[in-house]
């Protein structure tokens, strides 16, 4: 049976609502501050099993109350958590998230526990051809490399989602199969994109990366949906229109629903399809993982 299998951050998020975002030096009251369970890592992870995978979790957290609630958080919702380790002397990951009136966020990282790893972290774990291994960038290089280069050998499918951005290694590059980036994240790989509104213009971008050796490139557009382009396809799908609340972890919603739509043995197009009304479905609720919606949730929209 097909697994989704992520290594990545678990954090706890702290979220601020506030009615604007403060200026450099300015002090502002908040409305509201909640607490709710984030890291990209794990927010991909809940997605995944949400959207109807088999998911396993490979993380780190602290021996500490966010590390248990995290623990709890991912095994009330069926995900595996056998390697995620607790580790003495570390914080958990936190993230310190503001949310304004117009649904705009801004999000601080607390790495802790999500940097601590050694070298033996997949030994208890054997991935294998039906596989989609998934990975984001709050975790460290080495981690990743060691993890795609052995997914790879086992002929798994990997998705990269290099969140947030940093230069990726050719290590990591030669055994992505699938690379998800936004515009912005699309613009740091290839440089200044002139019209972020332009069809044409999106796609020369995206296809650099296309000739810089990735098989399957994936941007997602916002509400003007969802690029994709490959050697069998080249497409933007449009946005499915939603009135957004909070975006927080709508990327990693739509990373989930692309593993979904590959392990359901959908084809390309549906997948994205898929993907980008789980993505929408987010934004429509407060929180990251608290607002992924479940794969019935999505087909009634299809
Ligand atoms: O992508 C959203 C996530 O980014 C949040 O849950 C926060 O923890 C940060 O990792």
């Amino acid at each position: 049976m097909s697994r989704a299998i992520i290594i990545g951050s678990i954090n706890m998020d702290i979220v601020t609502y506030v009615q604007k975002h403060p200026k450099v030096g300015e002090t502002i009251f908040c409305d509201d501050v909640k607490y709710f369970p984030g890291g990209k890592g794990s927010n991909q992870a809940i997605s995944c099993k949400r959207l109807g995978c088999d998911t396993y979790m490979i993380g780190r957290v602290g021996n500490d109350e966010f590390g248990k609630q995290m623990i709890h958080f991912q095994k009330y919702e069926g995900i595996s958590t056998k390697h995620v380790k607790k580790l003495d002397g570390e914080l958990t990951g936190q993230a310190f998230i503001t949310v304004s009136k117009d649904s705009q966020n801004s999000i601080i990282v607390m790495s802790g526990a999500n940097l601590k790893w050694d070298d033996l972290f997949l030994e208890e774990i054997t991935f294998k051809k039906e596989d989609v291994v998934i990975s984001q960038f709050e975790v460290p290089n080495h981690v990743i490399e060691k993890a795609f280069m052995l997914a790879k050998e086992n002929e798994a499918i990997t998705i990269l989602n290099p969140s947030p951005m940093r230069p990726i290694s050719h290590q990591i590059k030669k055994n992505t199969d699938i690379l998800i980036v936004n515009e912005i994240e699309l613009e740091e790989l290839t440089g200044k994109i002139d019209n972020i509104q332009d069809e044409t213009t999106l796609f020369t971008h995206a296809s650099l990366l296309i000739k810089s050796g990735y098989k399957t490139v994936i941007v997602t557009l916002g509400s003007a949906g969802v690029l994709l382009l490959s050697s069998k396809h080249k497409v933007i799908i449009k946005g499915h229109k939603v009135t957004p609340v909070d975006t927080t972890g709508a990327g990693d919603t739509f990373v989930g629903g692309i593993a979904s739509g590959i392990i359901r043995g959908l084809d390309m197009i549906e997948t994205v399809k898929f993907a980008n009304i789980a993505a929408s479905l987010s934004v429509t609720k407060e929180g990251a993982a608290s607002s992924i919606p479940t794969i019935d949730e999505v087909n009634s929209i299809i």
